[in-house]
């Protein structure tokens, strides 16, 4: 396994740490393609690629980006779409080209046609160089959740009741929340060359320790990183407790 463990002593930490690794894809390839992700987790990451993009440190003209998911039914410019997310998170405050930011269609009339054009996007651009990952209390990288297979391309998932009372908090009612969503699949975010998983908090200490140190296996679909070649993973003093020491 080449699974590389960095420790932070808190989120804002992890959120500069993972900043690093950001500035030097985009130093060393300014027109790379980044694939990134939603959820409280990327936020400190995000703030911090603000901060130094507005510094000059930083340029993202070139850069290309996919997200990982997006809810099905919502429209972009629903408050709690992952599109209306990127935009007040990231986009919206560096110099980055609307036309090359893609997060997937909630609204799209045919899902399956949508979610093949979006591999077909992404291929276009060459793949992924870097993709950011958090993870799901139930073990979901992008919205990939435990089931009985590894599905390769992006795909349309049903979400699980967990996923759901977690989201719950960015809505007024879990019933709010909706049942299904479209997401890269296993496939899409394996072929990236490079990944950064961000894991935070005493919460996904658990998940984090059966991803990492358990076997592979699909009812844990993060445990699947164990077999990329380039994973980053940065995590914050109470997400690493129940990790080993030394890089696994
Ligand atoms: P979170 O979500 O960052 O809001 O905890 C992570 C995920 O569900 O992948």
């Amino acid at each position: 396994m080449k699974m590389q463990i960095v420790r932070a002593k808190d989120p804002e930490e992890a959120g500069r740490l993972a900043a690093d690794v950001f500035a030097a894809v985009i130093q060393a390839k300014p027109a790379c393609v980044l694939g990134l992700a939603t959820g409280s987790t990327p936020l400190p990451l995000y703030r911090e690629l603000i901060a130094r993009n507005a510094r000059g440190e930083l340029d993202f003209s070139g850069v290309r980006t996919a997200n990982l998911d997006e809810y099905v039914g919502l429209a972009p410019d629903h408050p709690q779409s992952y599109r209306r997310f990127m935009q007040e998170n990231l986009f919206d405050h560096i110099n980055i080209r609307p036309e090359n930011t893609i997060v997937p269609d909630g609204l799209a009339a045919d899902i399956s046609a949508m979610c093949q054009a979006y591999e077909q996007k992404i291929a276009a651009w060459g793949g992924i160089d870097l993709q950011l990952l958090g993870i799901g209390h139930d073990g979901h990288i992008g919205f990939n959740e435990p089931g009985d297979a590894f599905l390769v391309p992006t795909h349309r998932t049903v979400l699980t009741e967990m996923t759901r009372t977690a989201n719950a908090r960015f809505f007024a009612s879990e019933n709010d929340v909706p049942t299904s969503a479209v997401t890269m699949g296993i496939g899409t975010i394996m072929a990236a060359r490079k990944i950064v998983m961000i894991v935070t908090g005493r919460d996904k200490a658990e998940i984090l320790r059966r991803a990492v140190c358990e076997p592979v296996r699909p009812r844990v679909q993060a445990s699947i990183l164990q077999l990329h070649p380039d994973v980053t993973l940065i995590c914050d003093e109470a997400a690493a407790e129940r990790l080993p020491q030394r890089n696994v």
